[in-house]
């Protein structure tokens, strides 16, 4: 056979090559958001070595096998009328016997550094300075974050200091996703029902892209998250911050979104967690939520929503989708579903469902959420209960920042049951002791979901406002 013709199809397939090389190459570029090469912290950095060291052990196989392949087929091929095969080398012990050892070889020079770095990376290194741990949930798709001990929680960007090992403890509250930095450390599945740990540092400070990396459904592309890595004294002012109550709200529109969000997000959203009851009680909360909606998944109205305490602080929005401003804000509470398909808000929400919310309703909540943010640390915090208004219009607004996280005010059951007509269950002192010592009185069906001591973050005065709300419903 003419050999041009024998390689034709060979070129063509040499041409295509070339020609999605760049694409390929775009993934090595270290300046990439999601480069595994262009590495920011030790576990990160010890994978892409070994990943190198791989890399130019392949290279040489490569070269030596395909240089035999292309050597041979040149030397023996079939010339003119000539019908005589070449030597035969079948049954070559030598031969076999080199061509059995030299894999083994190669085998074993890899799998020491890489069984050496898996059980060297499993756990941090006990001698480098405390660990701090940081409690992952996956959900379809988003990521619950907890600070254990320290009463913070929040979703999907994660704060870090940099230069201290991070132990992430990770659990998936419906299917399998896997959590992956690529600047900081390779991916881990999370499955549910187990628990999975991942261990990290950052070297320098940065905003790293993280994403789900096990397909996980409709959004699972769209599931990603970030870390943020600051230095150690901005990473504390972010975790006091968290713990401080939010500034006054200024703009008109603001003011006018805070009762708009209550009424129609807070069931499923926290922004109440800088309270510390309310951080230890989020994780059963959305436990409640969860399963609340596998209880009845045809008509659904709730499920677990990321945490939105301080929002305006974060960079990101829709699970590090795209940048935190009013117009994408605007954007995603108006239609969700052209920001980021198949997400739960628009599946889901009441508002959405009976298409209740104007463009001035949105634009109200988006103003709202952008001034979640936390007072300074010097401000004076004025007393509780100050704010004006009747005793039912100020325990509305105590109402909307503790309770509607669980309690609707009408009488669908949320997390607790719904508060429509509470007053018919028992008198003041009732509602009293069910705010301030929960685990005394909890209503049949329901369980113990409210956490001991949740009434003793008010104050007299906010306690009696609250009443006289309730006893209105
Ligand atoms: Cu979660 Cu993919």
């Amino acid at each position: 056979m003419n050999l041009r013709r024998l390689l034709r199809p060979v070129r063509s397939r040499f041409l295509l090559l070339f020609a999605i090389a760049p694409a390929l190459l775009v993934a090595c570029n270290k300046e990439d958001a999601q480069s595994t090469f262009g590495t920011s912290g030790p576990i990160a950095d010890t994978q892409a070595s070994l990943f190198i060291f791989i890399f130019w052990i392949a290279v040489v196989v490569f070269v030596l096998v395909e240089g035999a392949l292309i050597y041979s087929i040149l030397k023996f091929r079939r010339r003119g009328s000539d019908e005589s095969l070449p030597a035969q080398v079948h049954g070559n012990n030598k031969l076999e016997i080199i061509w059995t050892i030299i894999p083994v070889f190669i085998l074993i020079a890899i799998a020491i550094p890489t069984v050496k770095i898996i059980f060297d990376q499993a756990d941090p290194p006990t001698d480098e300075g405390a660990v701090l741990d940081i409690n992952i949930r996956a959900h379809q798709w988003w990521w619950e974050i907890e600070y254990p001990g320290e009463d913070v929680v929040t979703s999907n960007e994660i704060h870090i200091p940099v230069g201290q090992w991070v132990n992430f403890t990770m659990h998936s509250d419906d299917v399998i996703h896997s959590f992956w930095v690529p600047k900081l450390a390779g991916k881990l599945d999370i499955v549910p029902g187990d628990v999975r740990e991942i261990n990290m540092k950052a070297d320098e400070a940065g905003f790293f892209f993280g994403q789900c990396a096990e397909f996980c459904g409709e959004a699972h592309a769209k599931m990603r998250f970030r870390v943020k890595a600051e230095e150690p004294a901005e990473f504390q002012d972010w975790l006091d911050s968290m713990r401080r109550p939010p500034v006054e709200l200024v703009s008109d529109d603001a003011i006018a979104g805070q009762p708009l969000f209550a009424a129609n997000c807070s069931t499923c959203h926290a922004t109440n967690t800088w309270q510390a009851p309310a951080a230890r009680n989020e994780r059963t909360r959305l436990a409640g939520l969860r399963s609340a909606y596998l209880d009845n998944q045809e008509d659904a109205v709730v499920i677990a929503a990321p945490n939105l305490t301080h929002f305006a602080t974060r960079e990101t929005l829709g699970a590090g989708l795209i940048d935190l401003n009013a117009e994408n804000l605007i954007e995603w509470i108006a239609n969700p579903d052209d920001v980021k398909e198949g997400n739960r808000m628009k599946e889901l929400a009441v508002p959405y469902r009976n298409n209740s919310l104007s463009s001035d309703d949105v634009r109200q909540i988006a103003a709202y959420l952008l001034e979640l943010k936390p007072v300074a640390a010097d401000a004076v915090i004025a007393p509780a209960g100050d704010s004006g208004g009747t005793a039912v219009e100020r325990g509305a607004a105590t109402f909307a920042g503790n309770c509607s996280g669980c309690h609707s005010t009408g009488a669908d059951a949320v997390v607790g049951p719904g508060l429509a007509g509470v007053s018919s269950r028992g008198d003041d002192a009732y509602i009293r002791e069910s705010i301030v010592d929960p685990g005394a009185v909890v209503v049949d069906g329901f369980p113990p979901a409210m956490p001991p001591g949740f009434g003793t973050t008010l104050s007299a005065e906010q306690l009696d406002d609250l009443i006289a709300y309730l006893k209105s419903l």
